[in-house]
């Protein structure tokens, strides 16, 4: 069971309304998805979007129990394809909006064959998408020193990334999740003073980064905030939940450029970038759970939504 957040904030930035085209880029247990759909009714064309194949074939098996409404058409790919799966369903552009509720669900986590967790000991695997080739096996037992220490600093911003590393080299081979967990609480033993920073279990940013990797999270995203802009039809909706800093400030950084009429250098005496204005901000600063939402729903706790509007030709300004 996966507790959606931010549900009602997520529809009131979508502005569900019936007619439009929606698109849940990451459908997992089906939660904004289903709601989207209720709110834009049977004359809407809903579309959920997930790169797991486990989390499509579930939706759809509801949908046939119709527990989940029949104008919602699934898909199993990464969000980073969306243009090409609207292109090759001939669905077009999208004219309500397009969610995007990131990182993974309670079901994948829960799942200890997945090996998302460090709580339950199963298999080095964590690929959302189970018909990619890299694991987290793989990254555990054959990447360098190096790649790994750079992995676990860039991803999970732990700054003894160095040290996990070179405990993952000594202690290899490494098959499972508690393996692993064991040997980076281990490995940072020496460091988990009275003032540490790990007040979370000391895996949470190893596994996190590792995942990251794995899954190759930034890059998808990066991908999908370009594609999922031109999709979108004038007046449509972008709205995307984030869980740690490094989406959050891809997110806010992809917003603020989108919305800049001008990306001269600041010294340039006349603008020659000819920018076109893509978006307008509608969050200034994130949307965050209420402590309602984080007590009934932990997960909540670090959630951060952002939103933003496609621009039209009229609302574009002059250029200085
Ligand atoms: C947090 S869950 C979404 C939960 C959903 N909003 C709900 O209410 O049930 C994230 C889902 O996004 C999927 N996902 C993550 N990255 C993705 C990507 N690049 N493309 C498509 N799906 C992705 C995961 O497989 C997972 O099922």
């Amino acid at each position: 069971m996966h507790l959606p957040v931010l549900l009602e904030e997520s529809l009131e930035y979508l502005k569900v309304e019936p007619g439009k085209t929606y698109l849940d880029a990451t459908a997992g247990g089906g939660g904004h998805l289903s709601v989207i759909a209720k709110g834009a009714g049977e004359s809407s064309t809903v579309i959920g979007l997930d790169r797991d194949v486990h989390v499509i074939d579930q939706l759809k098996i509801r949908q046939g129990l119709g527990d989940l409404s029949s104008n919602i058409r699934l898909f199993h790919s990464n969000f980073s394809d969306i243009k090409g799966v609207l292109e090759e369903n001939g669905i077009g552009t999208i004219s309500g909006g397009i969610l995007a509720d990131l990182g993974v669900s309670s079901m994948q986590i829960d799942n200890a064959e997945r090996g998302f967790s460090f709580q339950q000991d199963g298999p080095l695997d964590m690929r959302m998408d189970t018909t990619s080739s890299l694991s987290a096996h793989t990254i555990v037992n054959e990447f360098s020193e190096k790649e790994i220490a750079d992995i676990i600093f860039n991803y999970g911003e732990d700054r003894h990334a160095r040290a996990i590393a070179k405990a993952i080299l000594r202690n290899r081979p490494i098959d499972s999740t508690a393996q692993l967990a064991s040997i980076v609480t281990k490995s940072l033993g020496r460091f988990q003073g009275k003032n540490s920073k790990y007040n979370k279990n000391p895996a949470t940013r190893t596994f996190q980064a590792i995942r990251m990797a794995v899954n190759e999270e930034l890059l998808s995203l990066e991908k999908f905030l370009e594609e999922a802009t031109s999709c979108l039809e004038p007046g449509a909706r972008l709205v995307v939940i984030t869980f740690h800093s490094l989406e959050d400030r891809m997110v806010k950084q992809f917003f603020r450029t989108k919305s800049l009429q001008c990306i001269c250098p600041p010294r340039h005496p006349v603008c020659t970038c000819n920018t076109r204005r893509a978006l307008q901000i509608l969050t200034k600063k994130p949307i965050v759970a209420s402590s309602q939402e984080i007590d009934f729903n932990s997960r909540a706790r670090s959630a951060k939504l952002r939103a933003a509007e496609k621009l039209d030709d009229s609302n574009q300004l002059d250029h200085p």
